[in-house]
């Protein structure tokens, strides 16, 4: 890795002098000045094309960003994880997504294994088994076919196997109905199967670990509420099949593991909905539809690869994050998809970005004396409008925000996909321009409210437009978001693959479970406000 610590890299520090020069210039006049900067700050690949014309920057700014990459040693980096080297130091494994979505016939050896030809017998397996349940081959335990299956799992193994369901269900089988229960709260399994019949029902557990408490204790009250319907235990062979890297738990826990699917741990939790994690979305959508939407995967991850930097979709992407997140003290970036189908992407990218560069240490250990990871969030448009865009056109943070739109509906009907479109547009236009003091007075406002309808706009958006949802459409999507999130983190030197933040919680939450099941008072010795915390739970529960 690189020795210069970032703040002392010589593009970082022409980076703060370009910023005062140009940070406080308005997108006014950077188009006054420049008009033909919306035809040629535009990058496409996969399928998407890329116009960030209306962001805060100039060729000046992307040329010494892409400087920084280049310091950063990006593309080194970048070629490091493509061959599977341990880029994930902290807990010493490979970082292989990209080899998920490698085509058949290719290889890529890793420390003596073709992991590649693993990753397709994997999936041919799941093939065989989607291509079951979907005919009606696969019969529960009296006999009749799968109608519904429920995926239990959290993290990484609920969020990219809901939110592609979601965004896909346009090809999805509309006889067979999906569930997605994450919660250790009841009501999420309660609510999931209340409506079920369990012979006609297949729970699919997906745990990377199998050990995450969560989804321990949906599956073994998934397998209670079969059992009491079926009156067998020998029912949960028919009923239940595992994806997870760990067959000795998925064994201890009473599946079969001739119904597990594996993956590999060179395969990060968030990085997984195209391992056998996605499962339950090859059975919704068939092996073909997720054969393709590896495909688009795969042409963005060689688009990565391959495209010199300044073209490179996710390094433009990544480094216009980092611009704000470091430069302008963004702290969060918003993702707006103009798609009801991707209603849950916001909340997919929130583990992808966050988990990921949400770290305060760089690879070496050594404190971060910069910002790293932005919140993401965002909901779909034009929901959004009417709620909260009214704090990113006045408020007093900056927002920049990605607009994702297409050029057609999957569910045409009348004007309604023009109307959705010219809000991507407008909201773009609208933030980037606003409306100015001389053009308010313009329309006779009263002058009292005059201050209020300002609208200083100088707001950057990202627009990504393509022609329509597809499977290839959505891997390529996702992958663009995977390589941006490699990218900054590589700029600060972070390790994007790691969770540890995520542990303290966990063992605090197993230490206090018994303090709250104790049938007597326990023993309390933990700080006064967790102490009494427990103990008015202890009497509300009581109560
Ligand atoms: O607690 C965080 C986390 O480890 C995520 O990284 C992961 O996606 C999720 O929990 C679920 O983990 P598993 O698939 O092992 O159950």
């Amino acid at each position: 890795m690189t020795t210069t610590p970032l703040r002392d890299r010589a593009s970082w520090k022409a980076l703060e002098q370009h910023h005062a020069e140009i940070g406080g210039r308005h997108l006014r006049e950077l188009f006054a000045e420049d008009p033909g900067r919306g035809e040629r700050m535009c990058a496409e690949a996969a399928g998407l094309y890329l116009d960030y014309s209306k962001n805060r920057a100039t060729d000046e700014t992307m040329r010494l960003l892409v400087e920084l990459a280049r310091e950063s040693e990006l593309e080194r980096r970048r070629d490091m994880m493509f061959r599977g080297e341990r880029v994930n130091t902290s807990e010493r494994r490979s970082v292989l997504h990209v080899a998920l979505r490698m085509p058949k016939g290719a290889s890529l050896v890793v420390e003596g294994v073709d992991v590649v030809a693993e990753v397709h017998e994997v999936l041919d397996r799941m093939a065989g088994f989607a291509q079951r349940v979907r005919s009606g081959e696969w019969k529960g335990h009296t006999g009749k076919p799968i109608k519904n299956i429920v995926n239990i799992g959290i993290g990484g193994s609920d969020l990219g196997p809901v939110m592609a369901y979601e965004a896909l269900r346009h090809y999805s089988r509309r006889d067979l109905t999906f569930r997605f229960v994450s919660n250790v709260d009841s009501t999420d399994i309660v609510e999931a199967t209340r409506d079920l019949f369990a012979d006609e029902t297949l729970f699919v557990v997906s745990s990377k670990t199998f050990g995450t408490s969560e989804t321990l204790a949906n599956a073994h009250s998934a397998r209670d509420w079969l059992v009491g319907q079926l009156g067998t235990e020998e029912a949960v062979a028919r009923h239940f099949v595992a994806v997870s890297t760990n067959a000795e738990r998925v064994a201890e826990f009473g599946i079969d593991t001739a119904n597990m699917f594996g993956f590999w741990d060179w395969v990060g939790g968030r990085y997984s909905m195209d391992s056998a994690i996605g499962l339950s979305t090859m059975v919704a959508i068939g092996p073909e539809h997720f054969r393709e939407m590896l495909a688009g995967f795969h042409e963005m991850d060689e688009h990565f690869r391959t495209a010199p930097l300044g073209e490179n979709l996710p390094v433009l992407m990544g480094l216009l994050a980092v611009w704000y997140v470091n430069f302008f003290g963004v702290q969060s970036i918003g993702v707006m998809p103009y798609e009801q189908y991707l209603k849950r992407f916001p909340a997919y990218l929130q583990q992808l970005t966050m988990e990921s560069n949400g770290k305060h240490v760089t690879l070496d250990g050594e404190v971060v004396d910069y910002d790293t990871g932005p919140v993401y969030w965002g909901e779909p448009g034009t929901n959004g409008q009417h709620s909260f865009y009214q704090l990113i056109h006045q408020g007093t943070r900056l927002i920049p925000v990605d607009l994702i739109g297409f050029g057609a509906s999957l569910n045409p009907l009348r004007d309604h996909h023009d109307l959705l479109m010219a809000n991507v547009f407008a909201q773009a236009q609208a933030l980037a321009f606003g409306k100015t003091e001389e053009e308010v007075r313009a329309e006779g406002t009263d002058p009292g409210v005059v201050p209020h309808r300002v609208m200083r706009g100088n707001r950057p958006t990202n627009v990504l437009l393509a022609q329509r949802l597809t499977p290839h459409l959505l891997g390529a999507l996702v992958a663009l978001y995977e390589h941006s999130v490699f990218t900054q983190g590589t700029i600060w030197g972070i390790d994007s693959f790691d969770q540890w933040g995520v542990e303290l919680g966990k063992v605090l939450a197993a230490q206090i479970t018994p303090e709250l099941e104790s049938p007597t008072d326990p023993d309390l010795t933990h700080d006064s406000s967790t102490n009494t915390l427990i103990r008015h739970y202890r009497a509300l529960k009581q109560s």
